[in-house]
């Protein structure tokens, strides 16, 4: 493709005014491109403050269910569901995430009896669960044990699909958990089960606010989620993680954080034709929400810029806590 110079080709013909600048925008957002995730809290009529997460809250499940209503109203066509654990329910096993009556469980009942046609997300990893803070169980040496993982995580996914979830996530990076979830979800009867895996999940400390929202705590030991979230130098690994993701089995990719690995959402929707979501995380929002409250960044401008980022890179979808904010906004225009 050949293009003739200036002045025969001037660029700012096509920017010099809204009508033709529309006429020609490559990329658009759509309510229907946001996921919103939300946190769950014990008790009843509950709402909880996150220090790190200005204006995100912690909501107990009637609360959840309203924030569904808002979900419905404001046409985001899904939630991702993430529990606060009570301390006193964590242990070193991460027991409770099997609980078919645990916290997660309970809000997509009571979510999917109240809203069935909005899609419920969960994930699938044991941190909310372990008094530890990591994604499966310890041995001795305090590795974690891949196999033994796996097993408690084909449980955990086997209880949130009996709870009704629509979409299975397993951001644990484990090896071979989507296979296994795979398998378990065709012999017990839910073939149409979609497993959206977190492929590409770095060992990033952008995800410390979230750490704070479900408890986790940050003192997870000098390796942190090194041994199994992917090394932040890496860029071709992550079309192996995303090429054994698929042949297990997944009908989804995620690549997380978001905007730090804009390059990776694009290598991987390059490279494969699932649809690939990107993560906007608890950090990325943190920062953002900092800027904006020291007057230093215009909110509206730098979420919508944000959003184009991900659509650009590839994104057919984003996870983001800004999704109520931003739909709002597209449903008025
Ligand atoms: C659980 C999980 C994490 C996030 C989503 N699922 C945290 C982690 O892996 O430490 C992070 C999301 C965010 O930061 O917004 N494994």
């Amino acid at each position: 493709m050949t293009e003739s110079t200036f002045p025969n080709t001037r660029m700012r013909r096509l920017r010099q005014s809204v009508f033709i600048r529309d006429l020609v925008q490559e990329q658009r957002l759509h309510c229907s491109d946001l996921v919103w995730p939300l946190f769950v809290c014990e008790g009843e009529n509950t709402t909880e403050d996150i220090a790190s997460m200005p204006d995100v809250k912690r909501y107990s499940v009637d609360r959840i269910v309203e924030k569904a209503k808002t979900a419905t109203d404001l046409n985001i066509p899904a939630i991702a569901l993430f529990p606060k654990t009570p301390d006193q329910l964590k242990d070193a096993a991460g027991s409770e995430a099997l609980n078919d009556q645990n916290l997660v469980c309970k809000a997509v009942r009571a979510v999917k009896a109240a809203f069935p046609d909005l899609g419920i997300i969960c994930d699938v990893a044991l941190d909310p669960y372990t008094n530890h803070g990591h994604d499966g169980v310890l041995n001795d040496q305090g590795r974690i044990e891949n196999e033994r993982t796996v097993d408690k995580l084909v449980e955990q996914a086997r209880v949130l699909a009996a709870a009704g979830c629509d979409i299975i996530a397993p951001s644990d990076m484990m090896d071979g958990r989507v296979g296994a979830i795979r398998s378990m979800l065709e012999s017990d009867g839910y073939p149409n089960m979609i497993i959206l895996s977190y492929a590409v999940k770095y060992a990033s400390a952008f995800y410390g606010p979230f750490r704070d929202a479900v408890g986790a705590g940050r003192k997870l030991g000098s390796d942190s989620k090194k041994t199994y979230q992917m090394n932040p130098a890496n860029s071709d690994e992550a079309l192996r993680e995303v090429a054994l993701d698929i042949a297990e089995g997944a009908d989804m990719v995620m690549v997380k954080p978001g905007m730090p690995y804009l390059d990776i959402i694009r290598r991987v929707t390059d490279s494969t034709s699932l649809p690939c979501l990107a993560y906007q995380v608890s950090g990325e929002y943190a920062m953002t929400q900092a800027a904006v409250q020291a007057g230093w960044l215009d909110k509206r401008a730098v979420v919508f810029e944000s959003m184009m980022a991900f659509k650009r890179a590839g994104a057919s979808g984003i996870l983001t806590y800004f999704a109520p904010y931003i739909a709002d906004f597209l449903n008025q225009k």
